[in-house]
């Protein structure tokens, strides 16, 4: 039987010629190829910069830390996410607090974060990380305001949202990781999601400072910036007097990790970009099609619909015998898949004292969500079949 994944990857002919091309050449990681990779998606975006990282998780762990996140500082997410967009505030001590979703969108419903924000004293928050959830983009205009009354930074999640965009209050559109909300935007490049590395992350900025210290934190704390350099020359020299610094001189100023990516994926995921509008254009597609095929059926509780501006990472549908038609999908070779079980129940979080009922708008739609396979290479037939199976399984 074929299988049928929620998702996949594109890997074509030309992309496998970019990273031969990549592994022939004299970098394999700190080489040319990260810089043009990361001007090359700073463009996409429509932003000023972007650091390129070894995974998504490592793009938010370096936010948090940029943003200096304290131990016992409370930062606000949702929890219906991955579980690194949390635990990224963990990393650094912080303590996670979620707000409850919008039950329509399925996005951080902001009327829970502003009566978080309400309840208590100022400074009790830091920082917000709403989630492009499946590709949809969250409002960050709305957001941007509330952070500003309450003193807050932004870190968006967009890993599911490179080319997603939504439309503010002067009609302008407004791409996910553009930064004129955000203080800081991430992405991942795992396989699944639009632009495929193997692994691989992007945070994106307008924020010249915060740049700098990204590209340093990347690396070790190390800098090689003259103008930054802390230690005497004298010292530098190994006493020798001289006016420059030497050629081996660097200082490792601040604590920070190995978290590069290295040049044959971001050649990869360079050439993945070129077809990244095209990917977005099918993904639309295929909602479309799923969005007209449910449209008024009585099994169907709820489902992602056409939404401008949407990439489409995922398309969920909300059903009521959730495990039986993931049972019988899963019978016919289709693996659909259940974004996310949420966050604050994982044991970890239920040992920080969260516990269910918390949450009772992502609880409800955990007990309904199912995500159907999305992915440009997916055929029209795959398709009808995926649509045809779930209404046999409701036909029963
Ligand atoms: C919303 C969200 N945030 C963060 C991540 C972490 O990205 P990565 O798997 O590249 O570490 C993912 C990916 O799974 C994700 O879906």
């Amino acid at each position: 039987m074929k299988i049928i994944p929620y998702g996949r990857q594109h890997i074509t002919e030309e992309d496998i010629q970019a990273v031969t091309n990549a592994l022939q050449s004299d970098y394999l990681t700190q080489g040319p190829a990260i810089q043009a990779f990361e001007e090359a998606f700073a463009q996409y975006i429509g932003v000023t910069y972007a650091v390129a990282v070894a995974n998504g998780t490592a793009a938010l762990h370096l936010s948090t830390l940029a943003l200096q996140v304290k131990p016992g500082e409370k930062v606000i997410t949702t929890p219906i996410t991955f579980a690194a967009s949390a635990n990224c505030v963990r990393y650094c001590g912080g303590e996670v607090v979620f707000a409850d979703i919008d039950p329509d969108t399925y996005l951080l419903d902001i009327r829970q974060v502003r009566t978080l924000l309400e309840a208590a004293p100022r400074g009790t928050y830091q920082g917000i990380i709403p989630v492009d959830f499946a590709g949809r983009a969250v409002n960050l205009e709305e957001f941007r305001a509330l952070a500003d009354e309450f003193g807050l930074w932004i870190i968006e999640d967009a890993c599911h949202a490179p080319g997603a965009s939504f439309v503010n209050s002067q009609g302008e559109t407004i791409a996910c990781g553009s930064g004129k909300y955000a203080d800081l935007a991430i992405f991942s490049f795992h396989p699944v999601k639009h632009i495929a590395c193997g692994e691989g992350g992007m945070i994106t900025t307008n924020d010249k400072k915060l740049y700098e210290k990204l590209l340093t934190l990347r690396t070790h704390g190390i800098t090689r910036d003259v103008a930054l350099y802390q230690n005497d020359l004298l010292f530098a020299n190994g006493g020798a007097d001289s006016e420059e610094y030497p050629g081996w001189y660097m200082e490792m100023q601040t604590l920070g990790y190995n978290y590069r990516l290295t040049d044959f994926q971001a050649a990869l995921g360079m050439s993945q970009l070129k077809r990244a509008d095209a990917g977005i254009e099918k993904r639309c597609a295929i909602a479309a099609a799923y969005t007209q095929a449910f449209e008024g059926k009585p099994y169907i509780k709820g489902q992602s619909g056409v939404v401008e501006g949407h990439a489409y990472h995922l398309y969920v549908v909300e059903v009521e015998d959730r495990l039986g038609l993931y049972n019988f999908l899963k019978s016919q070779g289709i693996m659909a898949q259940i974004h996310y079980i949420p966050c604050h129940l994982m044991p970890y979080y239920r040992q920080l004292g969260w516990k269910e009922g918390d949450m009772p708008h992502a609880e409800q739609y955990y007990r309904q969500c199912i995500s159907l396979p999305m992915y440009p290479t997916l055929t029209e037939e795959e398709q009808n079949y995926v649509i045809q199976s779930i209404e046999d399984y409701a036909s029963r």
